[in-house]
């Protein structure tokens, strides 16, 4: 299995505010569901529930066609669609046993779960944004250039639809 990370992160490493994005930023939202889509995505708690409202009208909503992964504490945890795991060790042998070599997993956040698993990823999917939020109280993990390659980039300009400059790159482990 591929262990992937994808984030947005912000000049100094935010990445949200109050369980929420800092952003809105359309292109960098497309770019997270191409990339995305049909594969797992595994999430932590607080990032499953920013995502808007379930049919039951529980906080959380799984992302479509893709098989929605959340890590909790909380043994009361449970949703439709959604594959819960209640510590790291019991969510690698779940994604051992279910993956092959080649397929690609992606943790999408939040702070805690990119934490968990950077130093255990493959690569980072990453969408720097280019300007600062003071308000930010969510972080990305500091990018080791020591550690990451730089594979690819593409860098977009800011537009009326997507207010900040955002670069698209791809790191490897070294
Ligand atoms: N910019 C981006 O790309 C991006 C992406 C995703 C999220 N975000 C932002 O990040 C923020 C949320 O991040 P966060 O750090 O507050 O929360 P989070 O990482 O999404 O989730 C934290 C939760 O994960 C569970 N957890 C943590 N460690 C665990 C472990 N060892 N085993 C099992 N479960 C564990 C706990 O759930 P329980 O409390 O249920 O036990 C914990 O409360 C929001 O503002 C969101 O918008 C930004």
């Amino acid at each position: 299995m591929i262990l992937s990370i994808i984030s947005a992160i912000a000049n100094n490493n935010e990445i949200g505010m109050k369980n929420e994005l800092l952003w809105d930023l359309p292109i960098d939202m497309k770019h997270f569901r191409e990339t995305t889509t049909n594969h797992p995505v595994i999430m932590g708690q607080r990032t499953f529930e920013s995502l808007g409202t379930d049919s039951n009208g529980l906080a959380g909503k799984p992302l479509p066609n893709r098989r929605n992964i959340v890590l909790t504490l909380d043994k009361n945890f449970e949703r439709d669609n959604v594959e819960t795991y209640y510590s790291i060790e019991e969510l690698e042998k779940a994604l051992n046993d279910t993956m092959g070599k080649d397929e690609e997993a992606f943790i999408i956040g939040g702070g805690q779960i990119y934490k968990l698993f950077i130093e255990k990823a493959d690569r980072l999917y990453i969408t720097h944004v280019n300007e600062e939020f003071k308000n930010a109280d969510t972080f990305f993990p500091i990018i080791d250039k020591d550690k990451w390659g730089k594979i690819s980039e593409d860098k977009h300009i800011k537009d009326e639809k997507n207010i900040y400059d955002c670069n698209f790159v791809i790191y490897k482990r070294k």
